[in-house]
C-alpha cells in the first residue's frame, strides 16, 4: 500500500482530494523506504510521524489524521480537537498525540496492533501559493509487536538403552510468544534441525511451539535449544547422559561386598571356634580344676588328647 491512502475509509477522503494525494506520491516519491517500529506486548510504543510543528504555531491549524491498515482511525485532530467519532474502538482511550512532533502513543500494545499506520497532515492555512487546506505529508510506519517467549523447556525420554548407547526423543518447548518463532537446537557445537510444530489460534495469535529430536547418544552431550523470534532468542541447555546400562556387569559389586563380609564373617568365626578350641587345651595341659564349663566340653570331645579329655571331663564332674 506504499503511501497511497487512497482507499482510506470515508473521513480521510472527505479532507483530501485524491489529486493531492496524487500530487503527494509524485512529490515524495512512493518507493520511500519504509520506517518501522517495535514493541512488546503490553508496552507503549512512539509512532514518528512526517510533520513536526514549528514552535510559532500550534495544532489549530493542522489536521493531523493517524490510520491503521489503511481502514482504522487511530487518532485525529482536526484544528485542535480530537474526532473521536471516527476513532475505531480498539485505540479509545489508549492513544496519544504528541502535539509538537506528532508522535502517536499507543498504550498497552496488543498483537493484533502489528500492521501498517500512516500519519497524514493537513495544513488548514491558506497562503498565497497553496490555497485552502493542503497536504504536507503522508508516512507509512510499520509496527511490529512481539510477545516473548518462555524459557525453552527441554524434556528427553529414553526408548531404548544398551551398554553402547541410548536411544532418546528429545522434545524442547516455548510458548506464549509472538510472532512465529524459529527453533533449533546445538548438540556440542555443531546445529541441529529440529522437527518443528507450531499451535497458534490464528495468525495474530500468541504461538506455542515445539522441536523434537531423536538421538542415539553413545557419550554424554550438551544439547542447548534455542527459540528464535524477531531477533529476539531464548534458550536452555541440558546434559543429555547416555544412560550406563553397562552397570549391570558393574553391578556387581554389592553382591561382592556381601560375599568378602560373608567370608570374613566365617573366617572370623573359625578363627574363634579354633581359638575357643585351642584355650582349652592349654586349660587342659595344666588340667586347671575351676577352668572347666559346658563349652569346653562340648568341644574337646572332638580331637583333645584322650588323656587331657579324660582328665578334664573328670575335673568338670
Ligand atoms: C517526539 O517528542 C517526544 C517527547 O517530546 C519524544 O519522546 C519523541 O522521541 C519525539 N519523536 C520524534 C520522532 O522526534
Ligand atoms: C475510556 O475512558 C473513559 C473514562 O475513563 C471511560 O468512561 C470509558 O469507558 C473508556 N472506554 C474504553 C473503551 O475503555
Ligand atoms: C489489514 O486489512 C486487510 C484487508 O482489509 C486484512 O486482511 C488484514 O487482516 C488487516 N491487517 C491488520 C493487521 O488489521
Ligand atoms: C566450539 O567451537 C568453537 C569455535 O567454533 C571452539 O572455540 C570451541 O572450543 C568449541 N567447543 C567445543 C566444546 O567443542
Ligand atoms: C516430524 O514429525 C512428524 C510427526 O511425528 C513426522 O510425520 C515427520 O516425518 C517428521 N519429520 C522429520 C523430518 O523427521
Ligand atoms: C499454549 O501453551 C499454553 C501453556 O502450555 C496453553 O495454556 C495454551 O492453551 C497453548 N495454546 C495453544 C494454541 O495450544
Ligand atoms: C544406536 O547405536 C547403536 C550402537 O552405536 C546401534 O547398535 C543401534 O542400532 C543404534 N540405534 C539406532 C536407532 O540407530
Ligand atoms: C552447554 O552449552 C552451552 C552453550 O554452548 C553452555 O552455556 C553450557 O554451559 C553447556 N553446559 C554444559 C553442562 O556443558
Amino acid at each position: 500500500m506504499g503511501c497511497l491512502p487512497v482507499p482510506a475509509s470515508w473521513p480521510l477522503k472527505r479532507w483530501l482530494g485524491l489529486g493531492l494525494i496524487v500530487l503527494h506520491c509524485i512529490t515524495l516519491g512512493c518507493a520511500q523506504e519504509k520506517k518501522v517500529a517495535k514493541s512488546k506486548v503490553g508496552e507503549e510504543v512512539g509512532l514518528p510521524c512526517c510533520y513536526k510543528i514549528p514552535s510559532s504555531e500550534s495544532l489549530q491549524n493542522y489536521r493531523v489524521y493517524w490510520q491503521m491498515n489503511v481502514t482504522d482511525v487511530v487518532l485525529a485532530y482536526s484544528g485542535g480537537e480530537k474526532m473521536t467519532d471516527e476513532q475505531h474502538s480498539r485505540y479509545v482511550n489508549r492513544t496519544r498525540l504528541d502535539f509538537e512532533n506528532l508522535t502517536l502513543w499507543i498504550s498497552s500494545v496488543e498483537i493484533l496492533d502489528s500492521g501498517p499506520y500512516q500519519c497524514i497532515v493537513q495544513s488548514l492555512q491558506s497562503s498565497p501559493d497553496k490555497p485552502g487546506s493542503h497536504l504536507l505529508c503522508g508516512e507509512p510506519v510499520t509496527l511490529f509487536v512481539t510477545a516473548d517467549f518462555s524459557k525453552p523447556n527441554i524434556e528427553r525420554e529414553v526408548t531404548a538403552s544398551s551398554c553402547e548407547s541410548t536411544e532418546m526423543v528429545v522434545r524442547c518447548s516455548s510458548h506464549g510468544g509472538f510472532p512465529k518463532p524459529k527453533i533449533y537446537g546445538i548438540l556440542n557445537n555443531a546445529s541441529v534441525v529440529l522437527n518443528t510444530t507450531w499451535e497458534s489460534e490464528s495468525s495474530v495469535s500468541p504461538y506455542n511451539v515445539t522441536g523434537t529430536l531423536w538421538l542415539n547418544v553413545t557419550k554424554d552431550i550438551n544439547f542447548t535449544c534455542f527459540v528464535e523470534y524477531d531477533g529476539f532468542v531464548r534458550s536452555t541447555s541440558l546434559l543429555l547422559a547416555k544412560a550406563n546400562d553397562c552397570i549391570v556387569s558393574t553391578a556387581l559389586p554389592p553382591y561382592n561386598v556381601i560375599t568378602a563380609s560373608s567370608i570374613s564373617i566365617i573366617t572370623f568365626l573359625l578363627a574363634v571356634t579354633l581359638a575357643v578350641k585351642y584355650l582349652p587345651r592349654h586349660a587342659c595341659s595344666h588340667c586347671s580344676k575351676n577352668q572347666a564349663s559346658a563349652e569346653d566340653d562340648v568341644k574337646e570331645i572332638m580331637n583333645q588328647p584322650h588323656s587331657c579329655k579324660v582328665t578334664c571331663e573328670m575335673s568338670s564332674l
